[in-house]
């Protein structure tokens, strides 16, 4: 019997902006649900779930809780509102996870269709090493360095990969991260290795 030991957070609180969505790019509409909807189904699967929250924008937290509830989440869920930034959205639930929790997983809402298997993986890495842990997936076109109009040259994409959610941490860990942070990182990862944390990676999908 596995222990109900991961907190996930799912970031939502984004505009969407480069989308172009009539709404914030989670609530944007896909197979008759949201992306949101889609995100919790797979968590709600999680055999490791102890605890969630989900991070919404302040003009759609109802929305947001409305498919924790159809999600039969609702017990181990709190719904906040985000920031003007991922990070200050990341960073807001971090302070709201219940006191001793020991690991997290950061996952971002538009990632709709990551697997359950997806974050049993990154949460059994965290686990097992303790190591932050990161989906990446080989690059398959052929990559170029830019400038302007101006092509420099083709990166060997044997040493490149691209990151995914969820990202794994220990909680404390990023917890002090993002109080410490003091610039914008695209994702999680990044801001841990900026302090010095090895960081480790699983297959993504
Ligand atoms: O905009 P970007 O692609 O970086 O957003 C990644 C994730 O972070 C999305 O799921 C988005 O909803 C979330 N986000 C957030 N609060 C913000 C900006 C982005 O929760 N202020």
């Amino acid at each position: 019997m596995s222990v109900r030991d991961v907190a996930v957070v799912v970031v939502a609180a984004g505009s969407g902006e480069r989308l172009g969505a009539a709404v914030p790019k989670a609530f944007a509409p896909l197979f008759g649900s949201h992306l949101l909807s889609h995100a919790l189904r797979q968590i709600a699967a999680m055999p490791s779930l102890a605890n969630l929250v989900v991070v919404a924008p302040a003009s759609h937290l109802q929305e947001a809780k409305d498919a924790v509830v159809t999600t039969g989440l609702e017990a181990t869920t709190q719904v906040i509102a985000g920031g003007t930034t991922r990070h200050e959205s990341v960073a807001a639930a971090m302070r709201a996870l219940p006191e001793g929790t020991s690991l997290v997983l950061i996952h971002d809402a538009a990632r709709a269709l990551a697997s359950t298997e997806l974050f049993e993986r990154v949460a059994t890495s965290v686990r097992d090493t303790g190591l932050t842990t990161v989906p990446v997936m080989p690059i398959v076109d052929t990559v170029k360095r830019v400038e302007g109009e101006q092509v420099l040259e083709t990166v060997d994409r044997a040493f490149l990969g691209a990151a995914q959610t969820p990202q794994g941490f220990q909680a404390v860990d990023l917890q002090a991260a993002h109080q410490a942070a003091t610039e914008q990182f695209t994702d999680d990862a990044a801001l841990m290795q900026s302090l010095g944390a090895q960081v480790r990676r699983v297959d993504g999908e």
